[in-house]
């Protein structure tokens, strides 16, 4: 390969970065001043701790109590305050919580609290909140419009609460489907991630991010960074990322966010390469601080400075690693049940093991937080929120959910007819609580009695569509167990029941988890549910497997004797709703897996592998092929129409680092019905000094088309973005040729000159 390197001056791509960072540029500098200047060593202290709010409430009563406000804000001058403590507190109870906190707070130290909510798929933690689909869902749509839409409705309904920051959005690439948390976020894919939680960031946070209006919030990205492989597959535990791999994939989508103004960071909970990430001066003050010149502030996970002591054994006692994590970067300690932490700090400045320009640096990004959201003019708001859960917020929802599900195999049995008589079965067939997973209502996602009824189940949605409609389970999930076990095992009854139906919709998958009680032991469906996909297909009767489940359940084993797979995944209260109207042919398909979906246990891979994970076999004595055999690819998704692409072209043939890449070609709807289609265009890079990666995706859009119908799609690709990083801690455009891909088009293009940059 002929190097004919341009190193790009690091100056100049610094400028650009700050340019669009919330870098040091906020309006409230000289206030911040002035209050640190007033401030004492025990309130800055304060301000850097987050206590749950149970510890504020009576257990009795479940109601504020007076002298543990006094004990937490008004000795230990506690800054923030997160959670909730009932599934579904009322913004009403939320408001007076809040007022009571601020009144103290201010009394206090002049300062208001900050409350934080986990806000995963909607205001999941407001009573009567619009819950929207799980963000691997929203990924499914490939339209960055839902992700709009759903953090617009989050915010204004988390507002409504008086809370004006959430943990959200979750950016942790599901690169690894045994992993408890893939469905918290947008699938594996580093582009599609950063597209939709860029997209997600902007709406939660609005225009200015200086000016937090109060119909939004600011946002925690969550969880810096690479949270989501590690090796054992087992939540919080340690993962092994080169540092090219940690830039390119996991950095990137979180860079961009941080450009976009994400006002807030939240530390990924395990270790990177043996170090905590909570004790990485380098991850925390030198890659985000430092090198993206942001003025934001990062807080830790749940107890996770206790973890570098007490299960990480990085530090020998909570004051030491307390220094650890301060002096790496962290400036707001979720302790959740120690306020006591304040006074650790204040001992630690003291003894010079946190210095006073770390702490005031600290308690400058939280004020400057506080002062963004607009919380000293308006420590709580005196406005109603009339939009909560009103009709278009649900249709937001239910359109979301629509575009969401995945139509992964059909012989020609769906659409179905409203006449056909259909058996209802399996574990997730009449369960609101699995559609939507964890964080709704509550942590685990557990049904509140309260809620039940308030949304249909599958079973619900598709008699209402198809009024001959049974439903048998022949498996349940035992509600007051663990979300894995399984009881009431009926299978004979489910058979007998197929007798008089034409169509079996087998909903199987998972019951709702969250976090590391979601770890499990084998990423196959259980044998349970298995025999009951096998003995109704032993019927004969046309079966149709219903996917609801957090990860992709290996079903190899049962997949072969099914006429129509359809993964719905978690597309919560809509999305039984969604899928009967699909089923009917109401609506039609469009979904796309963001995530490849495994065939073996033993064999997940992604997309986006090396070349060299898949080769055929050598000449010789030995044979050293490499096979990829999965169950669907990412980016899998039928529909009830067809599309052909034409006219596809990519220019400039020949380009260089400064230039756009413009990919233009025609999509015709050659099918019979409307439909929506997800336009992906991949690069390969074909030759390279680092091992390339056979495909990644460069852009995506969707269009409507009717049927007959044809549109010209124009992208663009900024050449830069095909660049590869390497441990040198830049970004590489190598001289060579690139394909271009978009279905079955493609086209190659060179590039001429070889660039680094940063
Ligand atoms: C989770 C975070 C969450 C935090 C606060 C932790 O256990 O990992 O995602 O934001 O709890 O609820």
């Amino acid at each position: 390969m002929n190097k004919n390197i341009l190193v790009i001056s690091a100056v100049a791509v610094a400028f650009m970065l700050v340019g669009c960072t919330s870098g040091g540029h906020s309006p409230y500098e000289s206030e911040i001043k002035v209050k640190l200047s007033r401030m004492s060593l025990e309130q800055k202290a304060g301000q850097m701790v987050q206590i749950n709010i149970d510890v504020l409430l009576d257990p009795q009563t479940g109601e504020l109590d007076a002298d543990k406000l006094d004990y937490v804000i008004g000795q230990y001058k506690v800054g923030s305050i997160l959670n909730v403590n009932v599934s579904g507190p009322t913004a009403e109870w939320m408001g007076g919580v809040i007022s009571a906190i601020q009144e103290k707070s201010l009394e206090a130290c002049g300062v208001p609290c900050v409350y934080g909510l986990d806000m995963i798929h909607g205001a999941t933690y407001l009573d009567g909140g619009t819950f929207f689909p799980q963000e691997v869902n929203i990924a499914a749509t490939f339209d960055p419009v839902h992700a709009r839409n759903m953090a617009t409705v989050m915010a204004y309904e988390t507002r409504s609460m008086q809370v004006p920051w959430v943990f959200s959005p979750v950016m942790d690439l599901g690169r690894d489907p045994r992993w408890p948390r893939q469905w918290e976020s947008w699938g594996e894919d580093p582009w599609l991630q950063t597209v939709m939680s860029e997209t997600a960031v902007r709406a939660s946070q609005g225009d200015d991010f200086n000016r937090i209006g109060q119909e939004n919030v600011a946002v925690s990205v969550k969880h810096y960074m690479g949270y989501g492989v590690p090796a054992s597959g087992k939540d919080r535990t340690p993962a092994y990322i080169p540092d090219y791999e940690l830039r390119e994939r996991y950095f990137r989508p979180f860079r961009a966010c941080i450009e976009a103004g994400a006002l807030t960071l939240m530390v990924n909970s395990a270790s990177i390469n043996g170090i905590p990430v909570h004790a990485s001066h380098k991850l925390l003050t030198e890659w985000v601080k430092e090198e993206l010149d942001w003025d934001g502030m990062i807080v830790t996970d749940w107890a996770d400075i206790d973890n570098l002591w007490n299960a990480y054994f990085v530090a020998s006692d909570r004051k030491e690693a307390l220094a650890a994590g301060i002096n790496a970067g962290v400036d707001m300690i979720m302790d959740p049940y120690h306020p006591e932490v304040a006074r650790d700090i204040c001992e630690l400045v003291r003894e010079g093991r946190i210095s006073r320009e770390r702490l005031d640096d600290a308690v400058a990004r939280i004020l400057r937080l506080k002062y963004r959201l607009g919380l000293f003019d308006n420590p709580i708001w005196k406005r109603d929120y009339p939009k909560v859960n009103c009709p278009e917020f649900e249709q937001m929802a239910l359109a979301a959910a629509v575009e969401s599900e995945v139509l992964l195999k059909n012989d020609g049995i769906l659409p179905l007819n409203p006449d056909t008589r259909i058996l209802v079965t399996g574990p997730n067939g009449n369960s609101v609580r699995s559609l939507s997973g964890g964080w709704s209502n509550t942590w685990q996602g557990t049904c509140d009695p309260h809620y039940v009824g308030r949304f249909n189940t599958i079973f619900e949605a598709v008699r209402n569509e198809f009024p001959r409609t049974v439903f048998v389970p022949g498996v349940c999930y035992d509600e007051e167990g663990q979300w894995w076990e399984e009881k009431d095992i009926d299978i004979s009854a489910a058979v007998s029941a197929a007798g008089n139906v034409d169509v079996i919709l087998a909903c199987i998958g998972e019951n709702s988890y969250c976090e590391t009680p979601g770890n499990l032991n084998d990423l196959t469906l259980s044998r349970n549910q298995i025999e009951l996909v096998e003995a109704l297909a032993s019927t004969g009767k046309p079966l149709v497997l219903i996917l609801n489940e957090g990860r992709p359940r290996v079903i190899s084993q049962i997949e072969p004797l099914s006429n129509a797979v359809v993964d719905i995944m978690l597309p919560s209260n809509y999305g039984a709703d969604a899928l009967a109207l699909l089923l009917r042919g109401k609506e039609n398909f469009s979904g796309k897996l963001p995530f490849t979906y495994p065939k073996y246990p033993n064999s997940l891979h992604t997309y986006d592998y090396k070349v060299c994970e898949n080769r055929s076999t050598m000449d010789g004595a030995y044979n050293y092929d490499a096979v990829m055999d999965v169950q669907w690819p990412f980016g899998a998704g039928l529909s009830y129409t067809t599309f052909k692409y034409s006219d596809f072209s990519v220019t400039p043939e020949e380009f260089d680092a400064d230039d756009t890449i413009e990919v233009s070609l025609t999509v015709e709807n050659t099918g019979e019905r409307e439909g929506r289609e997800s336009v992906i265009v991949y690069s390969s890079d074909l030759l390279a000094t680092m091992i390339p990666d056979v495909r990644r995706v460069r852009a995506f859009t969707k269009i409507n088309l009717k049927p007959g119908e044809k549109r010209p799609v124009r992208l663009e690709i900024p050449a830069r973005e095909l660049a590869f990083a390497s441990d040198d801690g830049r970004w590489h455009l190598e001289e060579g040729d690139f394909r271009i891909s978009a279905l079955d088009c493609n086209k190659t293009i060179h590039c001429s000159s070889t660039s680094i940059f940063r």
